[in-house]
């Protein structure tokens, strides 16, 4: 079994020769933990040996490979070539007819799974719905229908603006179903955020509610769509969707409501035979500078990588609960709640609202409760959960937990650690699954029946997908030299451009390696081939000629029993070309001192290396978050630079995080 007390080596191993043009990476993590036998024994892919032989021949012949997934989907009509690449643009399944939503839904209430279980849905105040296959269908064709009579046609854009109820996926499938272009944008956004994206789409309808809950509360909604689309032309006509009840002005002949039309709406609708290419999906997504980005996501290829590796990764089977945290607003909720989930056929857990609502332990008394079976949520929550303390947790009975998974951030080894001890007892694999919203769906991760996992790597990548770290002149990295990580072959979900800036495009992701895809990600690939994200290139640092990934110099903080969280930056300095910041959260029982500062400083420094000891160290309460929980680094090296914020800060979750962040080295 798993070598539970090794400790973490932390080492600095880099040569200085490499520092030029590689990144440095200072972390050897040894500790692994291979499948336990009766979970492989049922899994879908039971071994490395198989695992292996799947990529292999993936990799030999990739049109093969995608295709004979394919042949498993409903297809209106075959398709003629499986890719079609003319670099950078990929046609995947050309000639091919199909629909998502088909797939989706009608093919399982074809079948034994009509009166399964496919949405269960908790509202915050501990309300449920369960939708049955059967129910979702009729619900999908209904408002599909909705769509058609307010003049939607294929290819229309559809802004959709709800908190998370289950007719947020209804819209999002009707939307499929009638070959609309749905764009989700996330129920925290401003006014502003969704006048920027309804007018970069050009956006016909806004779907939202009247208000959404949260935390006991209620946020009207409407009132801020009413704010957005007085500066967005291209809207005709807005449906509203009544959940909290909120006061709200409905305009004539513009603002419907979503019960009335659905009354007047017939129970079946036939699916739109949709090209293979038909644009499925727009979701914006923050680029380091400029404006938001609109990434383009298209119909079949989004549908196969979605379900299968939904279907690997996961490795579900139809008694599964499976509880993902995401919101449908992200990517996360979009590939693996919206779409994932409901092709496979599965059993999703939905809930509505905060973590730590109306107590820090409600995700435990859920999974307790619906005895989920597979949970799926970020390093952010699960760092959140360990700084609220064990005893949330452990008051819980988890038993009926197999499998866990994380997205969105490196996971700190402790942090992995802790969601393996004290969530996991000890019992479950879990998948840390690397991807972005650009790939659609998961690229780098562990498949939970074969891979042996090491805290903090997503570990090998998917059959079908050729991913390498690579240095700045496009040649391979050696093992454990730390470089760049690209994408070297088209894969289906891949994205097929920004929304109406092909240019963007090809400058963004394709013209920093020739002919490969940059994910714009800093990563190192071990002896065994396990592929270490170092974070964002942006958050690499240069102290005294080294590279380093902050997010090393941030595990090394968060191994120490004090830490909750950390996040390190630089900021200029005379003598070492950077200095290192630290803003450090500490557990709560832990007061922070120049004490407790003189002995981080020198546990980074035992972990990883003098060089790497944190110049200053400030503590921090909470830090600052965008709204899907990623620390905005950003706005942490202009505080630790000019103590001042003059940055777009629209993306930020909580203002109040700012206030504590300024110099504090004299308190
Ligand atoms: O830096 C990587 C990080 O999140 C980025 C993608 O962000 P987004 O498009 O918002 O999608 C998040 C959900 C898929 C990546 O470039 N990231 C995502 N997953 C991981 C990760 N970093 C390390 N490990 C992961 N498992």
């Amino acid at each position: 079994m798993a070598t539970d007390d090794a400790t973490s080596n932390v080492q600095h191993t880099v040569t200085p020769s490499t520092a030029e043009v590689s990144i440095s990476s200072v972390m050897t993590e040894k500790r692994k933990f291979p499948p336990p036998a009766d979970f492989a024994l049922n899994a879908h892919v039971s071994s490395m040996a198989e695992y292996e032989k799947l990529y292999a021949a993936a990799e030999a012949d990739p049109d093969a490979y995608w295709g004979g997934i394919a042949e498993k989907f409903h297809w209106f009509k075959k398709w003629d070539s499986v890719l079609e690449w003319n670099s950078p643009y990929a046609k995947w399944f050309k000639g091919g007819k199909t629909n998502i939503c088909y797939n989706a839904l009608d093919v399982h209430v074809n079948s034994w799974r009509k009166n399964k279980a496919a949405i269960i849905w908790e509202g915050e105040e501990g309300d449920e719905r369960v939708l049955t296959y059967g129910e979702l269908h009729r619900q999908v064709s209904k408002f599909a229908n909705v769509l058609k009579i307010a003049g939607i046609k294929p290819g229309d854009r559809v802004a959709i603006y709800m908190g998370m109820v289950p007719e947020l996926i209804i819209a999002v499938l009707a939307c499929a179903r009638v070959g609309a272009v749905h764009n989700v944008i996330f129920a925290g956004f401003s006014a502003h955020a969704i006048t920027e994206r309804v007018n970069d789409s050009r956006a016909r309808m806004v779907i939202c509610a009247d208000g959404t809950r949260r935390r006991g509360g209620s946020i009207n909604l409407k009132n801020i769509v009413d704010e957005a689309i007085v500066n967005t032309p291209s809207i005709r006509s807005v449906i509203v969707l009544k959940v909290t009840n909120e006061e709200v002005h409905m305009h004539n002949g513009m603002d419907h409501w979503w019960h009335d039309l659905m009354g007047l709406a017939a129970d079946e609708c036939e699916p739109a035979e949709l090209d293979a290419e038909h644009p499925l999906f727009v979701l914006y997504t923050s680029g380091s500078t400029g404006k938001p980005k609109g990434i383009l996501h298209t119909t079949a290829g989004y549908m196969i990588h979605a379900a299968s590796s939904f279907k690997y990764v996961f490795d579900i089977k139809d008694e599964d609960i499976y509880f993902c945290t995401a919101d449908v607003g992200w990517i996360t909720g979009h590939t693996y709640m919206a779409y994932g989930p409901l092709l496979c056929g599965a059993t999703m857990l939905m809930y509505e609202g905060a973590p730590n609502y109306p107590q820090w332990d409600r995700f435990w008394d859920i999974i307790n409760r619906h005895k989920v079976t597979i949970l799926y949520t970020a390093p952010t929550a699960i760092r959140a959960f360990i700084r609220a303390g064990n005893e949330w947790v452990t008051k819980h009975n988890l038993s009926s937990l197999r499998l866990l998974g994380t997205v969105g951030e490196p996971i700190n080894p402790e942090a992995w650690m802790w969601y393996h001890k004290v969530v996991g007892q000890g019992r479950c694999p879990i998948v840390d699954t690397w991807w972005q919203t650009e790939t659609g769906g998961i690229m780098v991760s562990p498949l939970p029946g074969a891979t042996p996992t090491k805290p903090g790597t997503a570990t090998r990548p998917l059959p079908g997908i050729a991913v390498d770290v690579v240095h700045k002149d496009g040649t391979p990295c050696v093992a454990n030299e730390g470089g760049y990580l690209v994408i070297k072959k088209p894969w289906p979900s891949m994205l097929r451009t920004i929304y109406g800036d092909n240019d963007r495009y090809e400058k963004t992701y394709w013209s920093d390696f020739n002919d490969m895809y940059f994910t714009g990600d800093g990563a190192r690939k071990d002896e065994d081939g396990y592929i270490w994200i170092m974070g964002r290139v942006d958050d690499v640092v240069n102290v005294s000629g080294h590279r380093l990934g902050t997010s090393e110099v941030e595990s090394a903080l968060v191994s120490h029993e004090a830490v909750a969280e950390a996040a390190v930056v630089s900021r200029p300095d005379e003598l070492k070309g950077n200095a290192l910041v630290a803003f450090v959260t500490l557990k709560d029982e832990y007061v922070g001192d120049m004490t407790l500062r003189e002995a981080l400083r020198n546990h980074v420094a035992k972990e990883i290396g003098p060089i790497a000891k944190p110049d200053e160290i400030r503590w921090a309460k909470g830090l600052p978050k965008t709204r899907s929980g990623k620390i905005m680094r950003r706005l942490l090296r202009e505080l630790a630079t000019s103590n001042e914020i003059k940055g777009d800060v629209t993306t930020l979750e909580d203002f109040g995080v700012l206030e504590n962040l300024r110099d504090q080295e004299n308190d």
